[in-house]
């Protein structure tokens, strides 16, 4: 893989600290309900009430979710945490259980936690729709930030043997599959690593399929390091405020959009 500039290693967005803000939130409703709950039941001598406590924890991280603005999910998520926590811990389950599923979670959706992007994958028409937009580009350098299992390389690969394709996934289960699925394409480089520390100088175009979280940042990246003339393809998530020169709609279920910008 090309060695990164210094600027695309700052390009990162700052993905795991939002989820660390959520972490210090729930922490600190626990406290907050601990530091009165504790001392109350210990003068009565009386032992903690668990499920209670666990509720009035999980009532304390929706009022502080709530006071700071988070989306409805997060405080529903933060409301169910700790009622949650105490449900599962009375199953008894052997901790290791949970790191191996936190593992295995790892393997397929590290993406999901390190940037915000889960995984989800172009269908068949997104391929035939991007073989179509690039199919006028003789001396054609694609690549696919985030490639999954290789949903688009490897159809695009197969259609186009003169051209040269490029995926880049980070997550470990993903990557694999891919590497197999792509692994007889001999113009397919299938690559592992982080999209933020890929050069995107080499290619004339590229193709994402993330979330709107990394849109904006990725957008800067793409400009900074893209030749003039190249394509970017977004498949359903658009740069804010940034006018597409076309936008594709897909004839399938989902009625895909994939936004073109002309560089
Ligand atoms: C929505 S899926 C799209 C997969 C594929 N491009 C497709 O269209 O079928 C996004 C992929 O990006 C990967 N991903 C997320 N963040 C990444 C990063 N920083 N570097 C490389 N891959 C990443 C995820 O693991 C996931 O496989």
């Amino acid at each position: 893989m090309s060695s990164p500039s210094p600027e695309s290693l700052d390009a990162a967005p700052p993905a795991v600290g939002r989820q660390v803000r959520q972490l210090a939130l729930q922490f600190a409703a626990a406290f907050a309900v601990l530091s009165l709950a504790w001392p109350y039941y210990s003068v009565r001598n009386e032992e903690l009430p668990w499920p209670q406590t666990a509720f009035a924890i999980g009532g304390a991280a929706l009022l502080l979710a709530s006071l700071t603005r988070q989306a409805w999910w997060w405080r529903l998520m933060h409301a169910l945490f700790a009622p949650l926590a105490w449900a599962v811990s009375r199953l008894a389950i052997d901790p290791g259980w949970f790191l191996l599923l936190f593992m295995l979670l790892l393997l397929v959706y590290r993406g999901a936690l390190s940037g915000q992007v889960p995984l989800y994958f172009s269908n068949r028409q997104t391929a035939a729709a991007l073989a179509q937009l690039t199919a006028d580009r003789r001396e054609l350098r694609f690549l696919d930030l985030g490639a999954g299992i290789g949903s688009v390389l490897g159809p695009l690969a197969r259609e186009r043997p003169d051209a040269q394709f490029a995926g880049v996934e980070n997550a470990p289960a993903t990557w694999l599959v891919g590497r197999l699925r792509t692994a007889a394409l001999a113009n397919c480089d299938w690559r592992w690593g982080d999209l933020w520390r890929t050069d995107f100088a080499a290619f004339n175009v590229v193709y994402a399929f993330l979330s709107p979280a990394p849109m904006a940042t990725l957008w800067a990246k793409l400009q900074r390091e893209m030749p003039a003339g190249s394509l970017f393809i977004s498949n359903s998530f658009a740069v804010p405020d940034v006018e597409p020169t076309s936008v594709v709609e897909i004839d399938d279920a989902r009625q895909t959009l994939l936004y073109c910008y002309r560089l």
